[in-house]
């Protein structure tokens, strides 16, 4: 924690896994910059955040999805607040249905959010950071972006992309100092988690994670900070997962019928 770099930009920050990484960085002293497009969540995380005494919190609305306020939030910040040396894109949502009848506005919202919002939000972020060729990045995938899951085409679509993305901007920028990975958690008990059938939460806890529970955001918000610090200085381009053993097996069945029991 000591090495995490200085001003980090947390979008999706009001809360969730962003407001878990803000609290981490914040009571180890970082001064963070809050950026969502829920500006009565914002206001009271950066009161919560404030009330740690810990580094300086600040707060930005934006809709990750405006390709012109995006780039020029960044320069705001850069100009008003200081250098950004480290990024983590926390804005994402999920909207479920069956992908035959899926309505072509809930796949466009789940792909301008989670995926379009984290490019662009990483090429403006990234502007400075190039420019001065110093710089972390970390994205937000899931463990929907390492395979197939009915009833969410869109948002599986969106994960996968983000794991592309993150690839390859890590290749394009590796060598200008700016380091780019991904992680992917698997079930964290947030309000976008809540918004997945509860049928379905709970198949996926008793069925499919070894460790038999969901997350809680600050499990994931130390995997992320340590992404960023100085002690992840050679790692770039990788994908690393939070998921309790979610992805570990292919016919994983816990409490169900496998060959041990
Ligand atoms: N919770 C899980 O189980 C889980 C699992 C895997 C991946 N993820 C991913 O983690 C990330 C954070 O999710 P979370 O669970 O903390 O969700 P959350 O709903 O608690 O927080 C998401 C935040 O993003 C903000 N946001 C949404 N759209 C935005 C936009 N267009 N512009 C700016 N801000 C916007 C929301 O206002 C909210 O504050 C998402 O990308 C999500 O897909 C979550």
């Amino acid at each position: 924690m000591n090495q995490v770099p200085a001003l980090t930009v947390v979008t999706g920050g009001a809360q969730g896994i962003g407001m878990a990484v803000a609290m981490l960085l914040v009571s180890a002293g970082r001064p963070v910059v809050l950026v969502d497009m829920n500006a009565e969540a914002l206001a009271q995380a950066q009161t919560a955040l404030a009330a740690l005494g810990g580094g300086q919190v600040t707060t930005r609305v934006l809709d990750v999805r405006d390709a012109a306020a995006t780039p020029a939030c960044a320069r705001d910040i850069e100009a008003t607040i200081g250098p950004v040396e480290a990024l983590v894109t926390c804005a994402g949502t999920t909207r479920s249905s069956a992908a035959a009848t899926m309505p072509l506005d809930d796949w466009n919202l789940v792909l301008d959010i989670n995926l379009t919002g984290t490019f662009l939000s990483c090429q403006a972020f990234a502007a400075a950071m190039l420019h001065r060729g110093r710089g972390a990045i970390v994205t937000i995938t899931s463990v929907s972006g390492t395979g197939g899951q009915a009833g969410r085409a869109n948002y599986v679509a969106s994960k996968w992309g983000v794991i592309g993305l993150t690839k390859t901007l890590a290749i394009e920028w590796g060598h200008r100092g700016v380091r780019v990975n991904a992680v992917a958690p698997g079930p964290i008990n947030t309000t976008l988690y809540a918004k997945v059938p509860e049928a379905f939460r709970e198949g996926v806890i008793r069925e499919r994670t070894p460790l038999g529970r969901p997350a809680e955001s600050s499990e994931v918000a130390g995997t992320i900070a340590f992404l960023l610090s100085a002690q992840a200085s050679y790692i770039n381009g990788s994908v690393l997962t939070v998921d309790g053993g979610f992805s570990a097996g292919y016919a994983t069945q816990h409490g169900g019928a496998d060959l041990a029991t």
